[in-house]
């Protein structure tokens, strides 16, 4: 069975099966109406959403299936403490594949390893978030024809946003991807991204502190809203939540065919008057969401017996009771969740639920 919680739990083959899927619903969706007859999702969000809980809803809905589930976790058995993994294993007796949303970073992982049905992680924390990666690919493919030889641009909060995370480890396994980072001190790519993935991929990447300065190299600029709902530190978001604004202005050295994406909701970050720019591709990739999540759950339902499409196995993993991860929005310190850790090639161990780095 393959679940999808973590952009590399997909081959890069079977992320481009589901893009040229995705591709073939856009061109025939007559075609695909009847493909979830008779199946059931499960969208289980804990955390608020409007894009991915309705593009999942309407994706599923499209296909010919049906759909259950909660949007705020009160009204569910949540609120009497049930764990994540009494939930999913609870609701994998009713579905027949999860999507699930957590504000606790690891929680898709942790309900992965007990589900008898595939889970989809919908966002964790400021961790990951796959399946924005997956709508990103076929947006770029759309918008830019390709997905190797680009120059992204990452504009905005770095450090919280885990759909840059997500889609950096992504573009990272496609040739010849370079990646210009653009934040304030404060919001500064995590190490983890940088030296696990960029580094260790060879992947090209600098770090700047203004859009005008590289604008005119990008193929993608891909801004992103400075996460209040992140933050402990109230004065440390008034800092930095009004660096980068995107205005037509900023926008006239770049190229003519440069796209601009956004994972929304905006708030301040790119001025209505780029919104009719034909470059302004957001919206557009709200659009795609739909079509890569029916793409999504197809392939998942259709995979799940067969042995050639498995979860990535992971034989470096190990449990350690004397050591702790010390990211308190990580499950292993919210639900008592097994403190297991993996060590990278340099001696490095992270936290396998949130990939912190563990300092002993
Ligand atoms: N892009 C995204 O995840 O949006 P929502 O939070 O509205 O789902």
């Amino acid at each position: 069975m393959k679940h999808l919680i973590d952009p590399t739990d997909l081959t890069v083959e079977e992320t481009n099966n589901i893009i040229s899927l995705a591709e073939e619903i856009i061109a025939n969706p007559e075609y695909f109406t009847a493909r979830m007859a008779g199946k059931k999702l499960a969208t289980l969000f804990y955390e608020p959403s409007t894009r991915t809980r309705l593009s999942f809803t309407s994706a599923m809905m499209e296909l010919g299936g049906n759909v259950l589930g909660f949007s705020d976790p009160k009204s569910s058995s949540v609120s009497k403490g049930e764990t994540v993994e009494d939930t999913v294993r609870v609701v994998g007796c009713f579905a027949d594949i999860i999507a699930m949303r957590h504000f606790v970073e690891g929680a898709p992982y942790v309900a992965s390893k007990v589900s008898p049905v595939p889970v989809i992680n919908a966002g964790d924390g400021s961790h990951s978030h796959p399946t924005q990666t997956l709508t990103d690919l076929l947006t770029i493919k759309r918008e830019i024809g390709r997905l190797d030889n680009l120059t992204v641009g990452f504009c905005g909060d770095l450090r919280f946003g885990r759909t840059v995370h997500s889609l950096i480890k992504a573009l990272s396994r496609y040739h010849n991807n370079k990646v210009i980072l653009i934040a304030p001190d404060e919001l500064r790519l995590p190490d983890y991204i940088i030296q696990d993935v960029c580094v260790k991929n060879g992947v090209d990447y600098r770090e700047v502190s203004t859009m005008e300065e590289v604008m005119p190299e990008l193929d993608i600029l891909y801004m992103t809203r400075v996460q209040k709902e992140r933050f402990l530190d109230e004065d440390e978001f008034d800092r930095v939540k009004d660096s980068f604004i995107l205005n037509l202005e900023k926008l006239a050295t770049a190229k003519e065919k440069m796209a601009i994406l956004h994972p929304l909701p905006r708030v301040n970050e790119i001025m209505k008057e780029v919104d009719a720019d034909p470059r302004a591709a957001y919206f557009r990739q709200v659009a795609n969401g739909k079509f890569v999540r029916m793409a999504l759950l197809s392939r998942l339902i259709d995979w799940k017996d067969r042995p050639e499409h498995t979860m990535p196995e992971h034989p470096d993993y190990f449990v350690d009771r004397t050591m702790h991860c010390t990211n308190l929005k990580c499950i292993s310190n919210v639900e008592g969740a097994d403190p297991l850790f993996h060590r990278l090639d340099d001696g490095t161990v992270r936290c396998s639920y949130c990939e912190s780095k563990i300092r002993r």
